[in-house]
């Protein structure tokens, strides 16, 4: 039933743009957005109708098994975004940026932005940070790419904070977040992520932006949510943060598929007469 209502959920819907998220904040309708890294999963997470996937560079962590998502290049993160932009039709691809793709120099920044958009077909790219790479922004929003923000907890930045704990407690960094969400909406960014601020924070950056906001561990007054494919399926059993919620437990249910396989191998139940030419 619900694959079903999946399909008819794609089919009748029109490709998700940026005047569209603006349209659903506006309307008081919650985005959905989740990453995806390659084209069978992205495919199947378009069909079920999903209103952004994010490219993320937790490609990194999930794809590739590295701590931090700072060894991600731009040529990673092209293969993953052309490997999603293969399998979608409906929802709208943001690719990230990686770290230090556009902190050299807003030369740089376009160089490299102008490649990924080329190469990959996504509709839109995520940047890391507020003021301290506004020019970077600024730069890359001329050549009419559309961007997403991304403040709080950047993971780009772990060396910077030390841990992967809640950001802005406090009210100086919280006054910095509320000012960098400011100048990334007036610089003509078509949305921010939020990533792991107390809620009542993000509650009060979502008030005071007309562009939408989309929140990882930033509780429900934001206007819309994101997660990473890999930890709402229940793909890796080590990771299991306050703000994760769980829709599948895909890890078991593959650890059994494979089991039965190696199962039938060894005992020569595979292939049957039927499955032979
Ligand atoms: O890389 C990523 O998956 C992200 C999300 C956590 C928002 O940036």
């Amino acid at each position: 039933m619900s694959q079903q209502k999946g399909y008819l959920s794609n089919e009748n819907r029109k490709k998700v743009t940026t005047h569209r998220l603006l349209e659903m904040k506006q309307n008081g309708e919650k985005i959905s957005m989740l990453t995806a890294y390659d084209y069978s999963m992205a495919s199947i997470i378009d069909k079920a109708g999903m209103d952004v996937i994010l490219v993320g560079d937790s490609a990194s962590n999930v794809m590739v098994g590295n701590a931090t998502t700072l060894p991600m290049t731009v040529d990673q993160m092209i293969h993953h975004g052309k490997s999603v932009t293969n399998g979608v039709e409906k929802a709208m691809v943001v690719v990230d940026m990686p770290f230090g793709s556009y902190h050299a120099s807003t030369q740089e920044a376009v160089t490299n932005a102008v490649r990924i958009m080329r190469e990959t077909g996504a509709d839109c790219l995520k940047l890391e940070g507020g003021v301290e790479i506004i020019d970077s922004v600024r730069a890359i929003l001329a050549t009419g790419i559309p961007i997403m923000g991304h403040l709080g907890l950047m993971p780009q930045s772990i060396n910077k904070y030390g841990s992967y704990a809640l950001r802005a407690k406090d009210s100086a960094e919280a006054d910095k977040l509320i000012s960098d969400a400011k100048l990334l909406e007036e610089t003509g960014c078509c949305s921010v992520v939020l990533e792991k601020i107390p809620k009542e924070l993000a509650k009060k950056v979502t008030e005071e932006l007309n562009i939408p906001t989309i929140g990882i561990g930033a509780g429900p007054f934001v206007d819309g949510q994101v997660l990473v494919m890999h930890d709402m399926l229940g793909l890796n059993k080590g990771f299991s943060p306050k703000f994760l919620r769980r829709y599948a437990n895909l890890y078991d249910v593959i650890i059994e598929a494979v089991q039965s396989y190696i199962e039938d191998v060894k005992s020569s139940d595979f292939p049957s007469a039927d499955e032979s030419y």
